[in-house]
């Protein structure tokens, strides 16, 4: 199992999610507000001539666990969406998940995906 965590524009989040859904095996999907830096660093505007920079942008952090099969699937849709091609688009982390455990049923592994 693998853990997808995308941080996106805000923007995207609801053509992801709506391409997410439509992914036999989607299993759930965790969806936090976050700020946010990348390398560029923040964002310089002008006000009344003087030059500010927004070091922090708000972003979506979007996290969801799958089981390998569809991490490709997963990866691809949210490459798609999430593009514009203008600095800022975000990343994808993908890390292994050791264990899921389905706290109602006691279930484990994938079986506690879906
Ligand atoms: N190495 C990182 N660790 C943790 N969060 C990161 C990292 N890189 C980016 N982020 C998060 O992703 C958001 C978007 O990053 P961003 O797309 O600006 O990355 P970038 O590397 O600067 O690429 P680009 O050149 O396309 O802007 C950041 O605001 C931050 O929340
Ligand atoms: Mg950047």
């Amino acid at each position: 199992m693998k853990q997808v965590k995308a941080i996106v524009r805000p923007e995207k989040l609801s053509d992801i999610r709506y391409a997410l859904e439509t992914v036999e095996g989607y299993g759930g999907i965790t969806i936090t507000e976050v700020m946010g830096q990348g390398i560029q660093k923040g964002i310089v505007r002008s006000w009344r001539g003087e030059k500010y920079e927004i070091d922090l942008i708000p972003k979506v952090s979007i996290e969801l666990v799958v089981k390998d099969e569809i991490l490709d699937q997963v990866t691809k849709i949210i490459l798609e969406k999430a593009y514009t091609g203008e600095e800022g688009d975000g990343k994808i982390f993908i890390s292994n998940v050791e264990d899921v455990i389905r706290i109602r049923t006691k279930e484990s592994g994938e079986d506690a995906l879906y």
